[in-house]
């Protein structure tokens, strides 16, 4: 394939508004895969991908069409659609020329439609605006044509409507991505030049990276160099996707596909990397920044003895997603484990899920919390609102699009459910970083009788102290069993007692049954009062049961 027959191109869209569909579409009619009725999102290939109906892992596929006696090459990359993941789309679009936007012709443009649009739109790649749903009893995609000419600046007459779920005008899609997108601009006769935009750990083959070739061309035995780490590798297997991995002789400038070169772990291939020959260097392109960890939760087994399974499957899970952070810690309640970072609360859902289903794992995950920088003096009693607004635009007369600048910790928890049924399901919600702000923060610590619990110590705004505080002491007078004395359940911030529970003593005294009766049976539940107090993590002198913890940690 000579370059110029060359078109790589990503599907962008809001949630639910087609990309997948419309994705299987376009290989159905290229004839990548069989027209069947279970090829349903062919390229979510994960079980929780399917479960959910959402993408997690961008995947790629090659396609081959023919038109007007012209045969093309369509490297379609994909990109997953949630707000956590938009690191990922803007990582597949630096791979592509051109973007299919699919916006459902019933809903109209949502929130991620803009901040996807806008992606596309800095990557100064072009726009392919597509219709889809309008089978649908109430679709009107007139309005939605003008929703897009007013706010993407791109006339009306530019869109295709389709129904990607009955084909309808399916074919006009890869029309135009023929007419609108550019091939890429490079040469197979340069030095070999291959981003890294994502990359795959198979057990037996090690990490398979996917790569854009902007010059040179690859092959098996090729000694090749990450620019980023210096390490030099000699490539084993290159090929296509479609959507599987398929071998070929060679990869040239221009397409896009896979390499396999013993490299161990994912993080020799760094998404955004550069991959040149041994001995040929070349400027690396701009790499991407990498993906920032938003929301934090700390991870232990259930049970301590399953430490080491745990620990492998993360290991391997991780190799999947280098945008998990993860960190050894520790708990005396919890016992040994790890501290992750993730992009958002659905990516941490989907790893927790991936982690029970691939490696049939049961964790516990404590309450997500999100980055502080704290600034040790008085200064912090600066009083800050807690969302300002920034901007409001009218789409057309039915909707609005706000922006506003929230402290993360107010959305990552259940801001997104709130907003949906707030509005009926008709608001949609995006957001990215705008930085650390000054807050009235204080931490709040948890005593029993006196003694702080080191792990319900939080950081939170000061309004919310109270009736935290005061929920954290009601749960733990449930989760404690009562014991020989009084225990105070406290929250206090520094000095300050802010909330208390008082749980009454109680003796539990397990030899009354059997008070004047057998030694050994005195002996025997004795014994097994010792074994449970084993499972006791003791603060001061009051015992605490392990599971008082996890139900007092765990979210619901
Ligand atoms: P993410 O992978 O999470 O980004 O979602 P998506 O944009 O890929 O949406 P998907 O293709 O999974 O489609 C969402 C829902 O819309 C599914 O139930 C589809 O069957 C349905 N759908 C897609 N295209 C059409 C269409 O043309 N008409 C109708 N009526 N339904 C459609």
């Amino acid at each position: 394939y000579p370059v110029e027959n060359i078109r790589n191109f990503s599907i962008i869209a809001h949630v639910d508004h087609g990309k997948s569909t419309l994705a299987d579409r376009l290989l159905e009619i290229t004839g990548t895969i069989a027209k069947t009725a279970h090829n349903k999102q062919v390229l979510d290939k994960l079980q929780v991908e399917r479960e959910r109906g959402i993408t997690v892992k961008a995947q790629s596929a090659s396609l081959f069409y023919n038109h007007e006696g012209v045969n093309y090459l369509l490297n379609l990359i994909d990109t997953p659609g949630h707000v956590d993941f938009s690191y990922e789309v803007s990582r597949s679009l630096s791979a592509c020329q051109g973007v299919i936007l699919v916006v459902d012709a019933n809903e109209g443009i949502q929130a991620q439609t803009v901040a996807n649009f806008y992606l596309a739109f800095e990557a100064q790649l072009a726009v392919i605006p597509v219709i889809n749903k309008i089978d649908l009893k109430h679709a009107d995609p007139e309005r939605v044509e003008k929703q897009i000419e007013k706010l993407f600046d791109i006339p009306i007459d530019e869109c295709v409507r389709i129904s990607a779920k009955q084909g309808t005008n399916v074919e006009k899609v890869l029309q135009k991505i023929i007419e609108k997108i550019p091939p890429p601009q490079c040469n197979t006769a340069d030095p070999l030049k291959a981003l890294v935009f994502d990359s795959t750990f198979d057990h037996y083959r090690g990490v398979i990276a996917n790569i854009a070739l902007f010059g040179g061309e690859i092959q098996k035995g090729h000694k090749i160099v990450s620019a980023h780490t210096k390490k030099r590798y000699e490539v084993n297997e290159v090929g296509i996707l479609t959507p599987n991995e398929q071998p070929t002789h060679k990869l040239y400038a221009g397409q896009v596909g896979y390499v396999i070169a013993g490299m161990k772990e994912v993080t020799e291939a760094q998404i955004g990397d550069t991959l040149f020959l041994y001995k040929q260097p070349v400027e690396p392109l701009p790499g991407f920044k990498s993906a920032k960890p938003m929301v934090f939760a700390g991870m232990y087994p259930v049970d301590q003895t399953e430490y080491n399974n745990l620990k492998s499957a993360l290991e391997k899970l991780t190799l999947n997603d280098s945008s998990v952070t993860i960190h050894r810690d520790s708990s005396l309640a919890l016992g040994a484990g790890w501290r992750l970072g993730f992009l958002g609360l659905l990516h941490m859902e989907v790893f927790n899920q991936r982690l029970e289903q691939e490696y049939n794992m049961s964790v516990i995950l404590t309450a997500p919390t999100v980055p502080y920088k704290a600034i040790l003096s008085s200064a912090k009693l600066i009083k800050d609102r807690r969302a300002v607004q920034k901007d409001m635009l009218y789409i057309d007369e039915q909707r609005v699009m706000l922006k506003y600048l929230f402290p993360l910790n107010e959305i990552v928890l259940d801001f997104y459910d709130a907003l949906k049924s707030l509005s009926s399901g008709y608001a949609s919600f995006d957001y990215e970083d705008a930085g650390y702000q000054a807050a009235d923060l204080i931490k709040m610590d948890i005593l029993l009788n006196g003694n702080p619990v080191e792990e319900l110590a939080t950081i939170i705004h000061s309004d919310k102290a109270y009736a935290t505080g005061k929920l954290l002491c009601e749960r733990l007078k449930d989760a404690i069993p009562r014991q020989l004395f009084e225990i105070a359940i406290q929250a206090a911030i520094g000095k300050r007692i802010i909330a208390r529970e008082t749980l009454k003593a109680y003796r539990k005294n397990v030899v009354a049954k059997c008070y004047g009766g057998d030694i050994t049976r005195r002996m025997k539940l004795l014994k097994r009062q010792a074994e449970g107090k084993k499972l006791m993590r003791k603060i001061g002198n009051v015992e605490v049961p392990r599971d008082a913890f996890i139900r007092v940690l765990k979210r619901e």
